[in-house]
C-alpha cells in the first residue's frame, strides 16, 4: 500500500466531552499509519502554536467574563490558522488529517449549546475554512450520564485546577449540545457517522474501523 495519497483527507472526531472521541482518535491513527498511510493529527481548538494561545484563553476556567460571542470568534480564530497552517498544506501533500473536533462542535456546543444559533456558525464557518469541510465525520455518541460521570472521573483525576470551563456547564447544556450532534446526522448523513461509545475502548474502535471501511471502499 501506497504511504502517501495523490489526495488527501480530512477526518473528524466529535462528540459530548466524555464520549471517548480523543482516546479513538489516537487508536485510529495508529492503525491508518500501521496500514500504510501518512497521519496528522490536530485539535481544536489548538493544533498551532496560535491555536494553542487561544485554547489556554478559551479553556481557562478564570475567564467566566468571555463574553459567547468572543468565544465563538475565538474557536473560529484557531480554526482559521489550523486551516491555512496545518490542514490545507498537509492535505495538499495528500496525507490524511484527524482533528479531534472541528465546526461541527462549534454547531452543537455554541450554536445549541450556548444558544447562539447555528447561522452564525454556518457562516463563520465559510470565512474561517474557505469551504473545506471534512471528509468524513466521526460522531462517537454516548448517553449524557455516562458522559458526564467521564468528564468528572477526569477531573478528579487532574484535580480541581486543570478543571476546563466547559467541563462545569450544567446537564441541560449537554442535553442541547447532543441535540445539536443529532440534527447535524440528520443533515448530513453521508458524512457524519454515528459511532455508538458505549463498551470498551477496543470494542468502540472496530466500529470506527468500520465506518473508515466503508468510506475507504467509496472513495479510494
Ligand atoms: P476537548 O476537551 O475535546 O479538547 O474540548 C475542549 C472543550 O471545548 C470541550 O468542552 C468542547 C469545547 N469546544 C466548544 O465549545 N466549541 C468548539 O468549537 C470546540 C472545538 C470545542
Amino acid at each position: 500500500m501506497s504511504t502517501t495519497r495523490q489526495q488527501g483527507f480530512f477526518i473528524t472526531f466529535e462528540g459530548a466531552d466524555g464520549s471517548g472521541k480523543s482516546t479513538q482518535m489516537r487508536l485510529f491513527a495508529a492503525r491508518l499509519r500501521q496500514a500504510g498511510h501518512t497521519v496528522v493529527e490536530t485539535v481544536e481548538p489548538g493544533g498551532t502554536r496560535i491555536g494553542g494561545a487561544i485554547r489556554a484563553i478559551l479553556l481557562n476556567p478564570e475567564n467566566h467574563d468571555l463574553s459567547p460571542r468572543a468565544e465563538l470568534l475565538l474557536y473560529f480564530a484557531a480554526r482559521a490558522q489550523n486551516v491555512d497552517q496545518l490542514l490545507l498544506p498537509a492535505l495538499e501533500r495528500g496525507e490524511i488529517v484527524l482533528s479531534d473536533r472541528w465546526t461541527d462542535s462549534t454547531y452543537a456546543y455554541q450554536g445549541h449549546g450556548r444558544q447562539l444559533g447555528t447561522d452564525v456558525v454556518v457562516e463563520l464557518d465559510h470565512v474561517a475554512c474557505r469551504g473545506h469541510r471534512p471528509d468524513l465525520t466521526i460522531w462517537v455518541d454516548i448517553d449524557l450520564e455516562t458522559g458526564l460521570e467521564r468528564a468528572r472521573a477526569r477531573n478528579a483525576e487532574t484535580g480541581a485546577s486543570a478543571e476546563s470551563r466547559m467541563d462545569e456547564q450544567a446537564r441541560d447544556f449537554y442535553a442541547r449540545v447532543r441535540q445539536g450532534y443529532v440534527e447535524l446526522e440528520r443533515l448530513d448523513p453521508g458524512r457524519i457517522r454515528r459511532v455508538e461509545g458505549a463498551g470498551t475502548p477496543e470494542e468502540v474502535a472496530e466500529r470506527v474501523w468500520a465506518e473508515w471501511r466503508r468510506f475507504e471502499a467509496a472513495h479510494v
